[in-house]
């Protein structure tokens, strides 16, 4: 049993792989695979791990229905034509929950550096411009007290939120489809509207997953409705914003400022103009890259690497329905 591996994944995972016998190749070179050669790889192998490839769609299943399994070094499966996967048999497994509070750090790490002007002050610096400071200059917010709206409030939303609750005493507000009602005890989190969330909240911050729905839901009519001294995080994906609303809000002092670990497209060109604004921070989707979370990452992609190989379920399977065909 073989595996093609579309990037260098972290050691953890590879040995479990070796000590079950299984082989793999792995692609250790700084380029991204195309489709067609994702689909060449994996027309050889028995099962295929997948760090961010693009292309799943029905096409590539059509071609590859022979793989045992995809096992994906990530949560999001965004990138992924399920129902396609599903429909040809092939059993898609994921890294839920080891990542958590990697990416609800990121996220607090972008709030903190924006309502501190942490980047821009450091950036002054670079420039030699550190100068007389009046005392009322490049002042930043306190968290103290405020209020933190989550836009999902799953698993990585409510690490964020136990984090500022238990640091700050923030107020927490979530707007999510059903009810988080463990939220809601442990540390009062209340459900509003997203209306109510944006104009209530000092702190917004994104952990939804990019699905139909949520795709450009930060417009620029969203931005309009936050605080002007509204901060906005996004640590899910960056198709949930618009980023030239974004852009015209942080010009326009509409919201106050923005941290993003996600952006569309990715990777973010030299370019971008949120890249030189006094009030934005922006980081290359580094939510879960710490060695600890890459590890586990990498172990959870070899768990269900093992299983798929074997013919059983997968511990982390994103579509369990294709057991039932
Ligand atoms: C995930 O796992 O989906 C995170 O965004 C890291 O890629």
């Amino acid at each position: 049993m073989n595996v093609f591996i579309n990037k260098i994944i972290p050691e953890k995972g590879l040995k479990l792989l070796e000590e079950a016998g299984i082989t793999y190749t792995m692609w250790k070179e700084k380029t991204i695979l195309d489709r067609e050669q994702a689909i060449y790889f994996c027309k050889g192998h028995d099962a295929f791990i997948s760090a961010g490839q693009s292309g799943l769609d029905a096409d590539f299943f059509a071609q590859c229905k022979h793989l045992k399994v995809v096992a994906l070094h990530s949560v999001g499966f965004d990138g992924v034509d399920v129902a396609a996967a599903t429909k040809n048999g092939v059993p898609i497994g994921n890294t839920p929950n080891v990542l958590n509070r990697a990416t609800a750090e990121t996220a607090l790490l972008l709030m903190l550096t924006v309502a501190r002007k942490a980047l821009f002050l450091h950036k002054k610096i670079q420039k030699g411009q550190w100068g007389v400071a009046q005392p009322t200059e490049d002042l930043g917010f306190d968290m103290e007290g405020k209020t933190l709206g989550v836009v999902g409030l799953g698993r990585i939303g409510a690490e964020l939120a136990r984090i500022c609750k238990q640091s700050w005493n923030m107020d927490i507000l979530y707007f999510n489809r059903g009810r988080n009602k463990e939220a809601e005890q442990e540390f009062g989190a209340k459900k509003v509207s997203f209306e109510e969330l944006l104009s209530s909240s000092d702190v917004v911050s994104v952990h939804t997953a990019l699905t139909a729905e949520t795709k450009g839901m930060f417009n620029a009519d969203a931005f309009e409705r936050m605080k002007p001294t509204g901060i906005f995080i996004n640590t899910s994906r960056g198709g949930v914003h618009d980023e030239q609303a974004l852009i015209s809000a942080l010009e326009k002092g509409v919201i106050w400022g923005a941290g993003l670990d996600v952006t569309n497209p990715e990777p973010m060109k030299a370019g971008n103009p949120l890249l030189e604004m006094e009030n934005a921070v922006v980081f290359p989707h580094i939510g879960s890259s710490t060695v600890e979370t890459r590890g586990e990452m990498s172990r959870c992609v070899a768990e269900n690497i093992i299983a798929g190989l074997k013919g059983e379920r997968l511990p982390y399977p994103v579509n369990p329905e294709v057991y039932d065909s």
